[in-house]
């Protein structure tokens, strides 16, 4: 493999951009290739994003000097076009959720182990330093045992009742909309951070807009753009807005999370907090660079994003000194500083540091789990 590893991007509306400059954060990876829904936009995008090619999907596959592929497109296309990345030869690194139905992510999975390349998932919220400090601390023992997890996602972008996305439609969306968009960030930090499986689940969920105004014209998500009334249409909701889960785990303790995208003022906010038998950790993704250490004995712990203060691996994924706080952006950089190291190695790691299609399943049966029990009204095994 030459020097510079090349990339492609497929989808180029809010996340694809943010893929984008990460990599271009990270040395000797160039992103020389676009896809769009058609030629006209990837031109269009490519030429606004300062990419030297755009491609149709099918002509993009055939570049043999693109190695990786980022899948940024609605959930409904992962699948279909993973697969073809796959069997094109190219490592893939696709967005959440890794498709919509768990068939197609175990076949996934088979055929990315079967072809030994690079693959993963972007949970690239587990690329917050303090989400891998309180991993390392928990490991450690400085948790103790895990009593209990309390977690939560909330936003507030589908507050009104003309707030409409792609995500509201289950033929690209999948059967969840708020557990599968938000609540799978959430459910996979839990795991990650704990180590701990969830076994067992159940969960009540409301549509608070039973009907939402379409717009006529297509928006790209979170861009804001003001519609008139005549340009909308009213549709029928059938996914969640809201949703409440209570979990049980495998070391026999219990939590709960709430997700939410119509709280207002919430834009975007993680929180989870798991009681342990030795320490309390709080973190919190409007203030990513904190950490809380709830103490019974002596006195609570503030401790700030430092990579002189933080154990080797969680200081692995800080790049300035403390008080220069990270955010966002920089979970991509890391998590893709990881899985390039990989790529530069020409196949998957025995045991990936990063997200993969693995983990990508793993979240698609919890979620499915999550929806069957919401239908009965009755607590479900994973
Ligand atoms: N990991 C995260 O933090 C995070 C954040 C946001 C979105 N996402 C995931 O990223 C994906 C995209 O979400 P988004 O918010 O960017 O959506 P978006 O609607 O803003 O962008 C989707 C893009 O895909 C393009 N597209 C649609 N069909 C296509 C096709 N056939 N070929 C090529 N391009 C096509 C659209 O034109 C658009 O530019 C979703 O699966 C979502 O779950 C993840």
């Amino acid at each position: 493999m030459s020097q510079t590893i090349k990339a492609a991007i497929v989808g180029t509306g809010f996340i694809g951009p943010a893929h984008l400059e990460a990599l271009r954060r990270i040395p000797n990876v160039m992103v020389t290739g676009l896809v769009e829904v058609n030629q006209e936009l990837a031109e269009e995008k490519a030429r606004l994003l300062g990419i030297p090619n755009a491609y149709t999907f099918e002509d993009m596959l055939k570049v043999s000097e693109i190695d990786v592929v980022h899948i940024c497109t609605p959930n409904f296309l992962h699948y279909a076009q993973a697969k073809a990345v796959l069997e094109a030869g190219k490592h893939v690194i696709c967005e959440k959720p890794l498709a919509v139905k768990i068939d197609e992510a175990e076949e996934l999975v088979s055929l990315a182990k079967s072809k030994g390349l690079v693959n993963a998932v972007h949970f690239n919220l587990r690329y917050y330093p303090v989400v891998r400090q309180m991993k390392t601390m928990r490991e450690s023992g400085e948790l103790g045992e895990v009593y209990a997890v309390m977690g939560s996602y909330l936003q507030d972008w589908l507050f009104l009742q003309t707030d409409y996305n792609w995500r509201l439609e289950p033929d690209k969306s999948g059967d969840s909309r708020a557990i599968a968009d938000i609540g799978s960030h959430l459910l996979d930090i839990t795991e990650y951070v704990t180590g701990l499986k969830i076994t067992e689940v159940m969960a009540d969920f409301s549509t608070v807009h039973k009907t939402r105004l379409k717009p006529l014209k297509a928006i790209e998500t979170y861009s804001g753009k003001m519609l008139s009334m005549d340009d909308y249409e009213e549709v029928p909701i059938n996914t969640e807005d809201h949703a409440t889960v209570m979990l049980r785990f495998d070391n026999g303790s219990k939590g709960s999370i709430t997700v939410s995208q119509v709280n207002a003022g919430r834009k975007n906010r993680l929180n989870i907090e798991i009681a342990g038998s030795k320490s309390n950790f709080e973190f919190n993704s409007e203030r990513p660079n904190e950490l809380w250490i709830g103490k019974r004995e002596s006195a609570n712990q503030h401790l700030m994003k430092d990579p002189a203060l933080f154990t080797p691996e969680a200081a692995g994924l800080i790049s300035f000194p403390g008080g220069h706080n990270e955010g966002f952006p920089d979970t991509s950089k890391q998590m893709f500083k990881e899985v390039y190291a990989a790529v530069r190695t020409g196949k998957q790691p025995d045991s990936p540091s990063f997200p993969t299609f693995a983990d990508g399943l793993r979240e698609l049966i919890i979620g499915e789990r999550i929806i069957e029990s919401n239908k009965k009204q009755a607590w479900v095994k994973i």
